[in-house]
């Protein structure tokens, strides 16, 4: 079990836990021995043509972690957009009210769109892209770092967000995606810089293709048909399982990270290469 100094279990609050990698994230904190407040939208975004989580995937989530963390109620649900940052404001409050502090906060949300030129894709879908995928990232970080702060001397929160392999590659039809993950980055190296000697970091991990509802998404936005076809583009020589990213992000939402603070590590079986 994973726990401070102080004995107690770890507290991480976790956004687009509904599914996906996010959902990965919490099962593996939970097995972790981390308390964790699954956060997701679960609802359906107007602006965009795919499903994203629902209500009772995220509370089937919710209950499928709590029974592998030994059914103490140790992972709970809160329903919060990452674009609202009053709901996400709430939403590190209950984990501090319920758990006495926060120790990570990691920012999986995140949706797709594109599928064309940037000029011809509808304006609303590219908002959307940049306010979940940037803007939810500073709105977790405004909120939950003053929380990692509140712990007492000498701490060791986490913050952590996903980036992309498109972070750093011109992938064509998805540029404002490109933008958004991008700034993730640039956010993070700058966190790491403003947290200093803290003791809360700041880090990301680039995902490569990763086998989720939006590399579905993905697969349909480049005209394939599936999702499968993004495999053979990795060196690996296959799709990633969102396990593979989840197990990396809870080594650095850990006390063993201590030493890395403002990188993007790439989780992408190589594609990046
Ligand atoms: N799957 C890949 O190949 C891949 C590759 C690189 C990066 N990523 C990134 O990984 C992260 C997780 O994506 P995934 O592949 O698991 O996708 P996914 O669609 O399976 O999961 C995304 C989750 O985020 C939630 N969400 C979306 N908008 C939200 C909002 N406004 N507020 C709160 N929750 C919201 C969804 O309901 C869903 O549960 C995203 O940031 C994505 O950009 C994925």
């Amino acid at each position: 079990m994973t726990s401070s100094a102080a004995g107690r279990a770890r507290v991480a609050v976790v956004t687009g836990a509904g599914r996906g990698i996010g959902a990965a994230t919490v099962l593996a904190l939970a097995a972790d021995g981390w308390s964790v407040l699954a956060v997701d939208c679960a609802a359906d975004d107007a602006a965009l043509p795919y499903a994203l989580a629902s209500e009772a995937e995220l509370h089937g989530l919710v209950a499928d972690a709590n029974r592998r963390a030994g059914g103490d109620d140790r992972v709970r649900p809160f329903v919060a957009d990452v674009r609202d940052v009053e709901a996400i404001a709430a939403a590190v409050a209950e984990a501090e009210t319920r758990w006495g502090g926060l120790d990570a906060a990691i920012a999986c949300a995140g949706v797709i769109a594109g599928g064309a030129p940037l000029w011809e894709v509808p304006r609303a879908r590219e908002q959307a892209v940049l306010d979940v995928d940037l803007g939810g990232v500073l709105n977790l970080a405004r909120v939950a770092i003053p929380a990692l702060l509140r712990r007492p001397e000498p701490r060791s929160g986490r913050f952590l967000a996903v980036a992309s392999a498109a972070a750093t590659r011109g992938l064509p039809m998805l540029a404002a995606y490109c933008a958004a993950k991008a700034g993730v980055g640039g956010l993070i190296r700058a966190l790491g810089s403003e947290l200093g000697a803290t003791g809360v970091t700041a880090n990301a991990v680039s995902p490569g293709s990763t086998a989720t509802r939006m590399l579905d998404e993905s697969a349909r936005l480049y005209g394939l048909p599936g999702a499968e076809s993004f495999g053979g583009q990795q060196p690996v020589g296959r799709l990633l399982d969102p396990d593979e990213i989840a197990a990396v992000l809870v080594f650095l939402a850990g006390t063993a990270s201590s030493g890395m603070t403002g990188v993007v590590v790439p989780v992408d079986g190589g594609l990046a290469l």
